[in-house]
């Protein structure tokens, strides 16, 4: 049975993206592969609301992390990397792979950053660069990305945002926070099939890059600048992805993406609601929630299976678990990409009875009542 996925990522595909991406791969170094590729980066800078390069890497989200990274900042030079989570984590990890040295900002996980805190960091640091990821996904909070914009400005850092989990789905502005690095994965808030990481690049940031002479290689993104001066990409791209990709971010056109925004928002605020009239606990702070992902406390006295999965097995319907230290203790609704009413009501149904199956007090139809009530007439 296919399983229904509201993880964050990856995200189920419309049914015009996986038409897209059934036909014959055509030559990348053509004029008709040129036109899908300027396609894709007019409207990924609209997304990422930026005037900047947008470049398109075959790799997963990953990837633009580590391609941002070692191509902006030298070996030895320091790094702030703001870190309430696992993939906060991840830019520290990435930094001193590369010979780095990664000063952390310490966010407590399901808790918003606090801008004084990272400024103290920041100032007592000789950082060449900073990073933050914009909505924390392994602990649901969405942190102000504007904000660290301001910080890295004034100390004249390069700024590294990972939004791979908001561009498309939260607002991102990238040009006006001052975001020097913007990064995005395409089986997130875009809706298109996992495999591609997509990169914003500021003026300050080839700056920083040109002056960085041991950048890697294959992740170099001086290499992706020079390829799309001549409309290309350095390597062979997977063009099959890039057929999904483009019909995927002609569906976030034709929506909007101030009315894409919207709806996660609103699919967000019905999820929180839902999951209060359930009696469940709501991992992070709610001022800073994310979203695009909703982290849930498992209730006293149930497992993770008791929940996750008895909705895999009884309903089809697939979530996401705790990670690393959170494992076993919260689980995770994505309500990322094309997710709708619809889909949210069949979850939030599905979780209701699988609660009560499992013996947590609620009354079946309080969470879908309350879900009704921010989804309105
Ligand atoms: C916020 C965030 N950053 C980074 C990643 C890593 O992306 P990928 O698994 O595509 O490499 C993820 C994946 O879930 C994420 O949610």
């Amino acid at each position: 049975m296919k399983l229904k996925l509201l993880i964050p990522g990856p995200v189920e595909l419309s049914y015009r993206v996986l038409l897209a991406m059934a036909r014959p791969p055509m030559g990348h170094r053509t004029p008709d592969f040129e036109a899908i590729l300027e396609e894709c980066w007019d409207i990924l800078r609209e997304v990422f609301q930026t005037r900047g390069d947008v470049m398109i890497i075959t790799g997963s989200g990953t990837s633009a992390m580590d391609a941002a990274v070692a191509s902006a900042v030298k070996k030895g030079e320091e790094i702030v990397c703001i870190e309430g989570g696992k993939f906060g984590e991840r830019f520290g990890e990435i930094a001193r792979a590369h010979g780095i040295k990664a000063r952390e900002v310490r966010v407590e996980w399901g808790s918003a950053l606090e801008p004084e805190k990272v400024e103290e960091v920041v100032a007592e640091s000789s950082a060449k660069a900073i990073t933050l990821t914009h909505n924390e996904t392994s602990t649901g909070v969405v942190h102000d990305a504007k904000a660290v914009g301001k910080i890295a400005r004034e100390y004249d850092l390069v700024y590294i945002l990972d939004g791979i989990t908001s561009v498309g789905g939260d607002e991102v502005k990238a040009d006006s926070w001052g975001v020097d690095i913007c990064i995005t994965g395409s089986q997130k808030c875009l809706a298109a099939p996992p495999g591609l990481a997509m990169v914003s690049v500021s003026e300050r940031a080839w700056e920083a890059i040109d002056g960085n002479e041991e950048r890697g290689f294959y992740l170099d993104l001086a290499a992706y600048r020079r390829a799309l001066k001549k409309k290309t990409t350095p390597y062979t791209p997977s063009v099959s992805l890039i057929y999904g990709l483009r019909e995927a971010l002609r569906i976030v056109r034709e929506e909007g993406i101030e009315n894409r925004v919207k709806r996660h928002r609103t699919m967000a605020l019905a999820t929180r609601r839902a999951a209060k009239a359930m009696n469940l606990e709501l991992f992070a702070d709610e001022k800073s929630a994310s979203n695009t992902v909703t982290a849930i406390k498992i209730p006293e006295g149930l497992t993770d299976d008791d929940v996750r999965g008895a909705m895999k097995r009884d309903h089809g319907i697939l979530l996401a678990g705790g990670q690393a230290k959170l494992k076993g203790r919260i689980f995770r609704i994505g309500h990322m990409g094309n997710v709708g009413y619809g889909d949210l009501v069949e979850a939030l149904a599905a979780l209701e009875r699988v609660l009560v199956k499992a013996g947590h007090s609620l009354n079946l139809g309080d969470g879908i009542s309350e879900a009704q009530q921010i989804f309105g007439r």
